[in-house]
């Protein structure tokens, strides 16, 4: 098969590497140069990864029949469509199925008008008044959300990183004045628990789960910090996480089929990896976001483990036929981000950065190239998440150390690592929290 694949991330890579495993023909269309995609590619596109005229033009030069789409950003610019209108097909969604991400106004609604399970409180705001007005009364703890996309770095919660109500009126303000996510809020519930992510694949109609992922959103060890698009993440064995049961999860993934059939009703079939992140609270699982997209760094930890062919799901995604069932190996995975001194807040990039990748294999683990560039062939760090670092073992806790000796492997003098992710402390810590909620 022939395909195109927009993005230059690690997310991006890694399903890059899947669709080469397939025997694809990579057609790769990204912003940096990322020699992990490069090296896969029989072309490489170097432009903006939303200029959709460029990225179609690419495709018909080339000829591809399908198209693979990372990022949110050309999602919400209607890259599929477009792709779709000149005959590709697609396994990712269309602008209009891509709103289940890029409003979440649209998405607290639609889960409100066909009753799906996991929702919570909320209200939107097109004034910064009311929305003051409205967290000055509100008797219960609250999130306060851009309505649009913002990278995944939007969100304040209330208790975490908004102390008091001073601070949550300075947030509506800062939004509306900044214009922040398109300059509308969306005020929602707070829940108490734990996240995971569930993702699944579907096309449109079906639904085939993926192992369970956590990741750490917070920048620093210890879940301190700013929010961040993800520090790294840890998926287990059983394709579950050490506090979410068999129940919790079917309970999930029953939440996501059902928003993939809702959208089919409302005339926008969605197509490609639909991502579900959940708060695990007291009364079961909760939906904090609905992604139009593999995650990042989650597509790391379930692509490693993929066995079946990438490609085929693709296609079976894309309109095809699946011959055999999708099945990802029992292991566990570790992943973790090295990312640029400063990430989070403010980024230091532009620094030198290498690695050995065979001693990295050697470890048991897989290196997945981020946010970074050639400049005069040297590779050097960009101001997102430079270099994912994915270890594979029988449990976590061989994961995380065969993660941590690929570490040693990877040299730069300006980057940051959360070593605390997929540490039994750091395990302990989530158990005990989700007995403390479930008030075991
Ligand atoms: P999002 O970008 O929507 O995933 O939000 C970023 C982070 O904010 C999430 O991973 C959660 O940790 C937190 N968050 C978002 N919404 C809520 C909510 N309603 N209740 C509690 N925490 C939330
Ligand atoms: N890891 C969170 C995201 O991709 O949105």
């Amino acid at each position: 098969m022939k395909i195109i694949t927009i993005g230059g991330g690690a997310r991006e890579h890694a399903a890059v590497e899947a669709l080469a495993r397939s025997g694809a023909e990579i057609y790769a269309v990204m912003k940096n140069v990322n020699p992990g995609i490069q090296s896969k590619a029989a072309k490489v596109l170097i432009c903006d990864e939303d200029d959709i005229d460029k990225i179609c033009d690419f495709a018909i030069e080339n000829f591809v029949e399908y198209a693979f789409v990372g990022p949110e950003a050309p999602l919400s610019k209607g890259v599929v469509n477009a792709l779709q209108d000149v005959g590709i097909k697609c396994a990712s969604p269309t602008a209009e199925a891509a709103r289940i991400e890029t409003s979440k106004t649209f998405m607290r609604e639609l889960v409100t008008k066909y009753k799906i399970a996991g929702n919570l409180r909320y209200n939107s705001f097109d004034t910064a008044a009311e929305a003051i007005a409205f967290v000055k009364t509100v008797p219960y703890k609250v999130a306060v959300k851009p309505v649009g996309l913002t990278g995944g770095k939007g969100v304040k919660v209330q208790g975490d990183q908004l102390t008091n109500l001073d601070e949550t009126i300075e947030y509506i303000n800062e939004i509306f004045e900044g214009h922040v996510g398109g300059g509308k809020v969306i005020i929602e519930e707070k829940a108490e628990g734990e996240e995971f992510t569930q993702m699944v694949f579907t096309n449109g109609e079906d639904v085939i789960p993926m192992p369970l992922v956590q990741d750490h959103k917070r920048a620093y060890e210890g879940d301190t910090g700013p929010n961040t698009g993800g520090m790294g993440s840890y998926s287990d064995s059983n394709h579950l996480l050490p506090f979410v049961t068999e129940e919790d999860r079917a309970a999930a993934i029953s939440i996501v089929k059902d928003i993939v059939a809702a959208l089919a009703k409302e005339g926008c079939t969605y197509r490609g990896t639909m991502y579900g992140q959940f708060m695990l609270t007291a009364d079961g699982p909760k939906i904090i976001e609905i992604n139009a997209r593999f995650g990042d760094p989650e597509a790391m930890n379930v692509l490693t483990a993929l066995v079946s062919d990438f490609g085929e799901i693709v296609k079976w995604e894309a309109g095809g036929k699946l011959k055999d069932e999708v099945r990802f190996a029992n292991k566990a995975t570790v992943c973790k981000y090295v990312v640029p001194r400063g990430y989070g807040v403010k980024s230091e990039p532009g620094h030198t950065i290498s690695l050995n990748l065979d001693s990295i294999e050697n470890s048991g683990a897989v290196a997945y190239f981020g946010s970074v560039d050639m400049k005069e062939n040297r590779l050097i760090t960009g101001t997102s998440r430079s270099i994912g670092i994915v270890g594979i073992g029988e449990t976590i806790e061989e994961a995380e150390q065969h993660c941590e000796k690929a570490l040693t492997y990877v040299n730069c003098d300006a980057i940051y690592v959360r070593h605390d992710i997929g540490t039994k402390a750091l395990i302990q810590k989530r158990i005990d929290h989700m007995k403390q909620i479930r008030g075991q």
